[in-house]
Protein backbone atom coordinates (compact mmCIF):
# COMPACT_ATOMS: atom_id res chain seq x y z
CA UNK A 1 0.00 0.00 0.00
CA UNK A 2 1.26 3.63 -0.51
CA UNK A 3 2.42 5.62 2.27
CA UNK A 4 -0.13 8.29 1.37
CA UNK A 5 -2.94 6.18 1.84
CA UNK A 6 -1.71 3.94 4.64
CA UNK A 7 -1.95 7.50 6.63
CA UNK A 8 -5.16 8.30 5.16
CA UNK A 9 -6.88 5.15 6.46
CA UNK A 10 -5.26 5.65 10.17
CA UNK A 11 -6.58 8.69 10.45
CA UNK A 12 -10.10 7.99 9.58
CA UNK A 13 -10.09 5.60 12.89
CA UNK A 14 -10.02 9.30 14.56
CA UNK A 15 -13.24 9.80 13.00
CA UNK A 16 -16.48 8.89 15.30
CA UNK A 17 -20.45 8.99 15.00
CA UNK A 18 -21.69 12.91 15.34
CA UNK A 19 -18.29 14.32 14.63
CA UNK A 20 -17.60 17.08 12.34
CA UNK A 21 -14.78 16.49 10.48
CA UNK A 22 -12.68 19.38 8.25
CA UNK A 23 -11.70 17.65 4.91
CA UNK A 24 -8.28 18.10 3.39
CA UNK A 25 -7.55 18.70 -0.24
CA UNK A 26 -4.38 16.91 -1.69
CA UNK A 27 -3.35 13.58 -2.92
CA UNK A 28 -3.30 12.77 1.00
CA UNK A 29 -6.32 14.09 1.83
CA UNK A 30 -8.03 11.91 -0.61
CA UNK A 31 -7.63 8.90 0.56
CA UNK A 32 -8.64 9.66 3.83
CA UNK A 33 -11.61 11.57 2.18
CA UNK A 34 -12.33 7.63 0.17
CA UNK A 35 -12.32 6.34 3.29
CA UNK A 36 -14.54 8.23 4.78
CA UNK A 37 -17.21 8.02 2.24
CA UNK A 38 -16.63 3.91 2.24
CA UNK A 39 -17.17 4.33 6.01
CA UNK A 40 -20.63 6.59 5.11
CA UNK A 41 -21.64 4.26 2.48
CA UNK A 42 -20.80 0.42 4.25
CA UNK A 43 -20.81 1.17 8.08
CA UNK A 44 -23.29 3.48 8.00
CA UNK A 45 -21.05 6.35 10.07
CA UNK A 46 -22.65 9.73 10.82
CA UNK A 47 -20.73 12.95 10.49
CA UNK A 48 -20.72 15.82 8.74
CA UNK A 49 -17.79 16.90 6.37
CA UNK A 50 -16.72 20.39 6.31
CA UNK A 51 -14.41 20.49 2.92
CA UNK A 52 -11.19 22.90 2.34
CA UNK A 53 -11.48 23.41 -1.52
CA UNK A 54 -14.08 23.10 -4.45
CA UNK A 55 -11.75 19.99 -5.35
CA UNK A 56 -12.51 18.08 -2.24
CA UNK A 57 -16.09 19.33 -2.05
CA UNK A 58 -16.99 17.80 -5.38
CA UNK A 59 -15.35 14.35 -4.27
CA UNK A 60 -17.14 14.06 -1.26
CA UNK A 61 -20.33 14.83 -2.83
CA UNK A 62 -19.70 11.66 -5.25
CA UNK A 63 -18.97 9.63 -2.33
CA UNK A 64 -22.30 10.68 -0.43
CA UNK A 65 -21.14 12.24 2.55
CA UNK A 66 -23.16 15.11 4.21
CA UNK A 67 -21.29 18.29 4.01
CA UNK A 68 -22.18 21.70 5.73
CA UNK A 69 -20.08 25.11 4.72
CA UNK A 70 -17.61 26.27 7.27
CA UNK A 71 -20.38 28.82 8.33
CA UNK A 72 -23.06 26.68 9.03
CA UNK A 73 -21.34 24.63 11.87
CA UNK A 74 -20.49 25.61 15.38
CA UNK A 75 -17.34 24.31 15.35
CA UNK A 76 -15.18 21.61 13.67
CA UNK A 77 -14.26 18.35 15.82
CA UNK A 78 -11.34 17.17 13.80
CA UNK A 79 -9.83 18.24 10.75
CA UNK A 80 -7.22 15.67 8.73
CA UNK A 81 -5.18 17.57 5.96
CA UNK A 82 -1.77 16.87 4.32
CA UNK A 83 1.23 18.96 4.35
CA UNK A 84 4.06 20.09 2.32
CA UNK A 85 6.95 20.47 4.99
CA UNK A 86 6.98 19.70 8.28
CA UNK A 87 9.58 21.28 10.35
CA UNK A 88 10.96 19.61 13.52
CA UNK A 89 9.19 21.85 16.06
CA UNK A 90 5.90 21.01 13.56
CA UNK A 91 5.18 24.17 11.77
CA UNK A 92 4.49 23.39 8.43
CA UNK A 93 4.26 24.83 4.92
CA UNK A 94 0.39 24.15 3.16
CA UNK A 95 -0.81 25.10 -0.12
CA UNK A 96 1.31 23.25 -3.20
CA UNK A 97 -2.18 22.32 -4.21
CA UNK A 98 -3.56 25.83 -4.16
CA UNK A 99 -6.21 25.01 -1.39
CA UNK A 100 -4.17 27.32 1.57
CA UNK A 101 -6.90 30.07 2.68
CA UNK A 102 -9.93 27.62 3.04
CA UNK A 103 -7.58 25.00 4.89
CA UNK A 104 -6.32 27.72 7.19
CA UNK A 105 -9.86 28.94 7.81
CA UNK A 106 -11.10 25.56 8.25
CA UNK A 107 -8.23 24.11 10.50
CA UNK A 108 -8.49 27.93 12.42
CA UNK A 109 -11.95 26.71 13.47
CA UNK A 110 -10.94 22.99 14.68
CA UNK A 111 -10.92 21.67 17.81
CA UNK A 112 -8.16 19.24 16.81
CA UNK A 113 -6.12 19.26 13.58
CA UNK A 114 -3.92 15.93 12.25
CA UNK A 115 -1.86 16.00 9.42
CA UNK A 116 -1.13 13.18 7.40
CA UNK A 117 2.60 13.24 5.57
CA UNK A 118 4.84 10.56 4.12
CA UNK A 119 8.15 10.80 5.71
CA UNK A 120 9.52 12.75 2.75
CA UNK A 121 7.34 15.79 3.92
CA UNK A 122 9.10 15.86 7.54
CA UNK A 123 12.26 18.39 7.37
CA UNK A 124 14.59 20.15 9.75
CA UNK A 125 13.97 23.61 8.93
CA UNK A 126 11.05 24.96 6.32
CA UNK A 127 11.74 26.58 3.06
CA UNK A 128 12.71 23.92 0.21
CA UNK A 129 9.71 23.57 -0.96
CA UNK A 130 8.17 27.03 -2.52
CA UNK A 131 6.19 29.19 0.39
CA UNK A 132 2.70 30.11 -1.50
CA UNK A 133 1.15 33.40 -1.51
CA UNK A 134 -2.56 34.31 -2.28
CA UNK A 135 -2.68 37.38 -3.09
CA UNK A 136 -5.25 39.29 -4.91
CA UNK A 137 -5.33 39.96 -8.53
CA UNK A 138 -4.95 43.71 -8.58
CA UNK A 139 -1.45 44.82 -7.83
CA UNK A 140 -0.12 41.09 -8.00
CA UNK A 141 2.52 42.25 -10.56
CA UNK A 142 3.72 45.23 -7.60
CA UNK A 143 3.61 42.53 -4.88
CA UNK A 144 5.63 40.34 -6.86
CA UNK A 145 7.89 43.56 -7.79
CA UNK A 146 8.59 43.85 -3.68
CA UNK A 147 8.95 40.22 -3.56
CA UNK A 148 11.43 40.28 -5.78
CA UNK A 149 13.41 43.32 -4.32
CA UNK A 150 13.56 41.52 -0.72
CA UNK A 151 15.44 38.34 -2.47
CA UNK A 152 12.66 35.99 -2.10
CA UNK A 153 12.90 34.57 -5.58
CA UNK A 154 8.99 34.67 -6.42
CA UNK A 155 7.20 33.01 -8.80
CA UNK A 156 3.64 33.27 -10.51
CA UNK A 157 1.81 29.98 -10.24
CA UNK A 158 0.79 29.10 -13.88
CA UNK A 159 -1.47 26.73 -15.80
CA UNK A 160 -0.13 23.90 -17.39
CA UNK A 161 -1.39 25.97 -20.26
CA UNK A 162 0.51 28.81 -19.00
CA UNK A 163 -2.33 31.14 -17.80
CA UNK A 164 -2.10 32.46 -14.38
CA UNK A 165 -3.27 29.98 -11.80
CA UNK A 166 -6.77 31.18 -10.13
CA UNK A 167 -7.64 29.47 -6.55
CA UNK A 168 -10.81 28.35 -5.38
CA UNK A 169 -11.63 32.60 -4.63
CA UNK A 170 -10.10 33.64 -7.84
CA UNK A 171 -6.82 35.22 -6.40
CA UNK A 172 -2.94 34.69 -8.06
CA UNK A 173 -0.71 32.65 -5.88
CA UNK A 174 3.17 34.13 -6.16
CA UNK A 175 5.66 30.73 -4.90
CA UNK A 176 8.41 31.66 -2.87
CA UNK A 177 11.58 29.83 -3.13
CA UNK A 178 13.12 30.69 -0.45
CA UNK A 179 15.41 27.48 0.59
CA UNK A 180 15.74 27.55 4.19
CA UNK A 181 13.01 29.63 6.77
CA UNK A 182 15.19 30.26 9.68
CA UNK A 183 12.09 32.15 11.35
CA UNK A 184 8.53 31.40 9.70
CA UNK A 185 6.99 33.45 12.38
CA UNK A 186 8.84 36.88 11.73
CA UNK A 187 7.95 36.16 7.80
CA UNK A 188 4.60 35.21 8.18
CA UNK A 189 3.84 38.55 9.87
CA UNK A 190 5.86 40.03 7.17
CA UNK A 191 3.64 38.67 4.75
CA UNK A 192 0.50 38.73 6.25
CA UNK A 193 0.82 43.00 6.49
CA UNK A 194 1.49 43.26 3.15
CA UNK A 195 -1.28 45.06 1.16
CA UNK A 196 -3.09 42.55 -1.26
CA UNK A 197 -1.97 39.54 0.50
CA UNK A 198 -4.50 37.25 1.31
CA UNK A 199 -2.91 34.59 3.14
CA UNK A 200 0.12 32.70 3.08
CA UNK A 201 0.84 28.66 3.25
CA UNK A 202 2.90 29.05 6.72
CA UNK A 203 0.56 27.13 8.80
CA UNK A 204 2.29 28.01 12.06
CA UNK A 205 1.37 26.23 16.02
CA UNK A 206 -1.75 24.71 13.80
CA UNK A 207 -1.20 20.70 14.39
CA UNK A 208 -2.19 18.62 17.25
CA UNK A 209 -1.32 15.49 15.66
CA UNK A 210 1.40 14.31 12.68
CA UNK A 211 0.80 10.56 11.36
CA UNK A 212 3.83 10.09 9.27
CA UNK A 213 4.09 6.99 6.82
CA UNK A 214 7.34 5.25 6.84
CA UNK A 215 8.05 2.07 5.78
CA UNK A 216 7.57 0.58 8.78
CA UNK A 217 4.16 1.52 9.03
CA UNK A 218 2.67 4.53 10.53
CA UNK A 219 4.57 7.23 13.17
CA UNK A 220 2.15 8.99 15.72
CA UNK A 221 3.27 12.16 16.42
CA UNK A 222 1.44 14.44 18.88
CA UNK A 223 2.49 18.04 18.10
CA UNK A 224 3.39 20.22 21.28
CA UNK A 225 1.70 24.11 20.62
C1 LIG B 1 -3.37 21.85 -0.76
O1 LIG B 1 -3.37 23.17 -1.07
C2 LIG B 1 -2.22 21.57 0.12
O2 LIG B 1 -2.07 22.34 1.25
C3 LIG B 1 -2.06 20.11 0.44
O3 LIG B 1 -2.64 19.77 1.66
C4 LIG B 1 -0.61 19.84 0.49
O4 LIG B 1 -0.07 20.43 -0.67
C5 LIG B 1 -0.28 18.36 0.50
O5 LIG B 1 -0.68 17.79 -0.71
P1 LIG B 1 -0.27 16.32 -1.11
O6 LIG B 1 -0.86 15.41 -0.07
O7 LIG B 1 -0.88 16.12 -2.47
O8 LIG B 1 1.22 16.24 -1.15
Amino acid sequence: MELKELVGLKAAEYIKDGMTVGLGTGSTAYYFVKEIGRRVNEEGLKITGVTTSIQTKELAESLGIPLKSVDEVSCIDITVDGADEISEDFQGIKGGGGALLFEKIVADNSKKVIWIVDESKMVKHLGAFPLPVEVVCYGSIQLFNKFNEKGYNPEFRKTATGDYYLTDEKNNIIDLHLGEILDPKALAEELIHLTGVVEHGLFLDCVDIVLVGTKDGVKVIEAKR
